[in-house]
């Protein structure tokens, strides 16, 4: 069975797209198989991992997953071990449909797209589930799917503010999931030069001293071209971009393999 980890926190910009892709990457590096959902209408994910434009996936996402109850015929083959459940623009419509589709009070509007994935986790080793910046019925329902949440945490003021929103979000989520467990808080998009970004990982580390990840992530160009060259061979930067993420990697891994 799959082991399951969601990337979250309902601020934009906070590497939630950019650190799952890098994850999916590692772990298929490690020989592993994994698929990649898309849970954000913007389709980063599924542009970074597929490098083809989201719009392409139109009748062919992870919205028509839902639609049909089956998610199995949406699946996208990047390569024999990575797969990837797209979207595009059209997922902002998924509350919608889900509420047509269950009514307005059924708790099956959280736990479909745990039961999507249900039939399919047996296929993979890691499923990676990226989420919006908003803690809609996109962001509750990945909660309710996944084993592990990681919390993306870039060292500001509003992703200070975002945190305890985010985890209280997490407890609902447990009122349908009591297994899910939070991972850890992942410091990312640090500018050496701000001390203002040293104080914020500081303050989250004395609010979360048993969640924080010892792992800093700098900002860093490389890492930001991968969203143009892609994580392929075809990016010459790629060792650059990704090195500092490998000790977050191995954090990352040890907790979620002993929990
Ligand atoms: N470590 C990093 N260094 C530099 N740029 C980064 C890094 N991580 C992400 N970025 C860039 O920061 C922006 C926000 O990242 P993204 O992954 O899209 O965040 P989110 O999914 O939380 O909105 C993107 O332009 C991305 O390329
Ligand atoms: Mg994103």
């Amino acid at each position: 069975m799959a082991i399951k980890m969601v990337f979250g926190i309902q601020k934009g910009g906070c590497s939630k797209t950019t650190t799952s892709g890098i994850f999916a990457h590692q772990l298929l590096a490690r020989g592993h198989s994994v698929l990649a959902v898309d849970m954000d209408s913007q389709g980063n994910l599924t542009e970074l991992l597929t490098q083809r434009p989201a719009n392409e996936f139109s009748d062919q996402s992870i919205l028509e997953a839902f639609r049909d109850e089956n998610a199995k015929p949406y699946i996208y083959h990047v390569t024999e071990q990575l797969h990837v459940l797209p979207a595009n623009n059209l997922l902002a419509t998924l509350p919608r449909l889900l509420y047509t589709m269950y009514g307005l009070t059924s708790n099956r509007v959280y736990t479909s797209l745990r039961e999507l994935l249900e039939h399919i986790a047996s296929d993979y080793d890691y499923i990676i589930i990226d989420t919006p910046p908003t803690l809609s019925e996109h962001t509750v329902s990945a909660l309710v799917a996944a084993d592990w949440v990681l919390v993306m945490f870039e060292s500001s003021q509003w992703c200070y503010s975002a945190v305890p929103n985010f985890m209280d979000s997490v407890e609902v989520a447990r009122k349908l999931n009591p297994t899910l467990q939070i991972a850890g808080i992942v410091r990312t998009l640090n500018d050496v030069r701000r001390t203002d970004n040293k104080e914020f990982n500081d303050l989250i580390a004395e609010d979360y001293p048993d969640l924080v990840f010892d792992t800093v992530i700098r900002r860093r160009a490389a890492a930001g071209r991968l969203a143009i060259y892609g994580l392929g061979d075809a990016n010459p930067e790629m060792e650059s971009a990704l090195e500092q993420y490998a000790p977050l990697f191995e954090e990352v891994l040890n907790r979620v393999r002993q929990g």
